[in-house]
């Protein structure tokens, strides 16, 4: 495969938290444009993975690249302004803001408008046109004026979709982001995540088969903190060893 297609590239990561290996040489790559969705049981590491390409952890061995730069050891604010946005289920929200002003406060960041400059019409217009743009692309322009805190849990969560996507990230990553939601919420994200994330690349954690195999166009098995397999949604779907680690197939009882 060229190398150079490749945003997000890792090879023979280890993370340990004491003496015990969580993640045991794990390779994986994403490419510009690619959905790649990381399935595997309760507690194989893939959180663990994200904390690692996030910064949030340090690799007890290798490395991580992205865009061809080394980006194990830097700090998650580093990491974040390279372009890797990651959702943290909720907690990124400020509920006593308006959803319009979560949005343009994430934007206000990413373009590093400090305050006096936020005082200029042609700046603030500009800044608010952009947020209605999001909002109208996450489905919550209808409710820009209300308070955060007031949304239901899956507005909640696309709002925080929305607050990831506010700083243009060249990689978005998701860890579960239908958790907890009933089946009409999670068709609603899911449509939403399918809309806003076409053509970039995006690195999801999902539990929901039909999510997976609707949204991805690669999909890696984690499992005891390794890579079991990793193909196209179809491969892994007739992958005897994947269908018997995780599928729940194969079982002779
Ligand atoms: N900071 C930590 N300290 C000790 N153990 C941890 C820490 N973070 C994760 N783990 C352990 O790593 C394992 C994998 O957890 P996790 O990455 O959350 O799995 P998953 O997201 O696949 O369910 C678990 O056994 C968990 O207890
Ligand atoms: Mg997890």
């Amino acid at each position: 495969m060229n190398t150079t297609s490749k945003l997000l590239d890792i090879h023979g990561l280890y993370k340990d938290f004491r003496g015990v290996e969580v993640i045991k040489d794990l390779s994986l790559s994403v490419c510009q444009g690619e959905r790649h969705a990381i399935i595997g049981p309760n507690g194989a590491g893939k959180t663990t993975f994200f904390n690692l390409i996030t910064g949030r952890y340090t690799p007890s061995k290798g490395d991580i690249y992205f865009e061809g730069r080394k980006i194990s050891g830097m700090t998650p604010h580093r990491i974040n302004r390279m372009g890797i946005s990651r959702s943290f289920q909720i907690t990124n929200i400020f509920p006593g803001m308006t959803v319009f002003e979560n949005i343009r406060s994430a934007i206000f960041s990413k373009k590093g408008i400090r305050w006096s400059f936020r005082q200029r019409v042609s700046t603030m217009n500009d800044v608010n046109q952009e947020t209605e743009d999001i909002l109208k692309l996450i489905g919550l322009d209808s409710q820009h004026h209300l308070l955060a805190g007031s949304l239901d849990y899956g507005a909640q969560r696309a709002l925080e979709i929305g607050i990831t996507l506010a700083t243009d990230p060249k990689m978005i990553m998701l860890d579960e982001p239908t958790a907890g939601m009933s089946i009409e919420e999670t068709r609603e994200i899911v449509a939403m995540i399918d809309r806003t994330t076409q053509g970039k690349a995006l690195l999801i954690i999902e539990h929901d088969m039909e999510v997976v195999f609707s949204l991805a166009d690669t999909i890696s098995v984690i499992h005891y903190g390794t890579v079991l397999a990793s193909g196209p949604p179809e491969d892994i779907r007739n992958d005897a060893t994947v269908k018997e680690a995780y599928l729940g197939e194969g079982s002779t009882c």
